[in-house]
């Protein structure tokens, strides 16, 4: 009798103690679960609703063994079936097509076996949107992004962003574009609307991907291939009819610089940039592209011979980079770096190295006899507002980021990436105007931090800013001659080239949300080393 009813008081008080720890754990799961958006919001009624998952996949790249790669693959849930435009025999994700102020759930899965999470390069969403490492997921999770599209209608993309491995992943296949269409009726539309993703890869012998070799150098100035694949295929043309085309091209690599130009010597005809269309559309004879960086190419074949080939090039330019003892083009040092394709196993072509800033043919354009649709090109787009400077908090003291090498590491004023870390300097106020300044190869780093330099293609997250002023005084020469006719400092961006011993100023404006966003360095290698930071909108 006493037994039993000891019996009982245990089971009650184990209840007791028991229930509320389940619950518990089961509330902080929840709450991880909610705080991450894990899941649906039943609230959140969809115009687009996609199932996008990332896998380990085998494609037929190249002529006989497939090649292991990392692809998305996805699925329309709901929406138009427009939304979603797969791209046959490439590793490359597909196009995101979406209008302004649609309301988009994707359900991202993790089928991969590393950790990972997406970033809308370039959208204006909410901190848990806008795929921070933090919240990067494991094999076999969900994540599920819920936005609004806010953005202007323009070209922009998504790409992993999971701290130290988004080289390798992006690398691997993993990247899509995300286009948000206007209603510029008088562009060319439809097959004449062509993307253009630009990424280099290095193939072995049996076809499969190489990347970095653990080579130091390579780590330092970033991964270069030496064969150029276009929209995640090996193609090296398209034919195209007598038509006006529109050019989406993306340069998708990981630290390859294009300075884009016509094989015909026709002046590149610009119509936009990363956030979106110009003013108007501009000309210019080339045009440098830094990595994550977009530009919106309007072009007339129509009076193109039949069976004539136009290429889309990358011209040769002086890049910039010293890599200090190591190789600054002279002496040892050039040996070592210019050497490096002499040093491979063989004079197979496929171990060539191309540097940065050799010539390169991307892709063929070949005219056929098909006569195709034929608009004008507009005067004037909608105009620009630009931001009043008086109006920011900062004008005359921006707030300065030097990009520099120091103690073997590429950093930002001296700091390296830490998940969590926000600096006083890194944190803003919501509702405001303010001017920051971007140093390259700026003092701290002492003798070595001098003699290592490279540019940087500058991204921040979150938001799309105006370019106010790119300072060339400490430019080498013979670097900014090589480049200088191929920026566009109008517009919106959200990265921008950043070269050896430039300046540059951008305003910024804070809206919206509050939270911690990326600001980083796009060549992928020098993010993933950390070249990366927070910075914090406060309220
Ligand atoms: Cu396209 Cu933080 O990156
Ligand atoms: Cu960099």
């Amino acid at each position: 009798m006493k037994k039993t009813k000891l019996k009982q008081i245990t089971r009650v008080l184990i209840l007791l103690v028991i229930i509320p720890l389940f619950a518990f754990c089961n509330n902080s799961k929840q709450q991880k679960r909610s705080s991450n958006q894990f899941t649906i919001t039943d609230s959140f009624e969809p115009d687009i609703d996609i199932s996008l998952t990332a896998t380990p996949a085998e494609i037929q790249l190249l002529e006989g063994e497939k090649t292991a790669v990392y692809t998305y693959t996805s699925e329309l849930i709901k929406g138009d079936s427009s939304s979603l435009q797969q791209i046959p025999n490439s590793y490359l994700g597909p196009i995101i097509r979406v209008k302004p102020n649609q309301k988009i759930r994707i359900r991202y899965n993790n089928e991969l076996p590393d950790e990972s999470i997406i970033h809308w390069h370039g959208l204006h969403v909410p901190e848990e949107m806008d795929g921070h490492p933090r919240y990067v997921i494991n094999n076999g999770e969900q994540f599920v992004y819920e936005f609004v599209v806010n953005n202007r209608p323009g070209t922009y993309w998504f790409h992993p962003h999971p701290h130290g491995i988004t080289g390798y992943q992006v690398y691997k296949g993993l990247a899509g574009m995300f286009i948000i269409e206007d209603n510029q009726s008088n562009l060319p539309s439809d097959k004449y609307e062509v993307p253009l993703v630009i990424q280099d890869r290095r193939f072995d012998s049996s076809n499969q991907l190489v990347y970095l070799e653990n080579n130091m150098m390579d780590m330092m100035v970033g991964f270069l291939g030496n064969e150029i694949l276009i929209n995640g295929k090996s193609n090296s043309s398209m034919e195209v009819d007598k038509a006006t085309y529109r050019f989406r091209v993306l340069n998708g690599s990981n630290s390859r610089i294009y300075k884009l130009a016509w094989s015909d010597g026709v002046n590149l005809t610009v119509i936009g940039n990363d956030g979106g269309l110009l003013s108007k559309p501009t000309e210019k004879p080339y045009i440098i592209l830094g990595p994550g960086e977009r530009i919106d190419v309007w072009r007339d074949l129509s009076n193109i011979n039949s069976g004539e080939q136009i290429a889309l090039n990358s011209l040769a330019f002086n890049s910039g980079t010293s890599m200090g003892m190591m190789g600054s083009g002279g002496g040892m040092g050039g040996g070592m770096m210019r050497g490096r394709g002499n040093m491979q196993r063989d004079n197979n072509l496929s171990d060539s190295y191309i540097d940065n800033g050799d010539a390169l043919t991307l892709y063929n354009f070949i005219v056929s006899d098909k006569q195709g649709e034929v608009v004008s090109l507009p005067t004037e787009f909608e105009p620009i507002e630009q931001f009043d400077l008086s109006e920011s908090v900062n004008q005359d003291s921006p707030r300065q980021f030097n990009f520099h090498f120091e103690r073997m590491q590429w950093l930002i004023n001296g700091k390296t990436f830490e998940m969590n870390e926000v600096a006083d300097w890194e944190k803003v106020k919501l509702n405001t105007t303010e001017v920051w300044e971007f140093i390259n190869g700026g003092s701290g780093g002492g003798m070595m931090g001098n003699m290592m330099s490279m540019p940087h293609p500058v991204h921040i997250h979150g938001l799309q800013f105006q370019i106010i002023e790119r300072d060339v005084s400490e430019v080498p020469t013979a670097v900014w001659n090589s480049m200088k006719d191929g920026f566009i400092d109008e517009g919106w961006q959200d990265t921008f080239l950043l070269l050896s011993g430039m300046r540059v100023k951008v305003a910024l404006r804070f809206e919206d949300f509050t939270g911690i966003f990326l600001y980083h360095c796009h060549n992928l290698e020098h993010e993933d080393m950390g070249m990366m930071r927070n910075y914090e909108v406060i309220e």
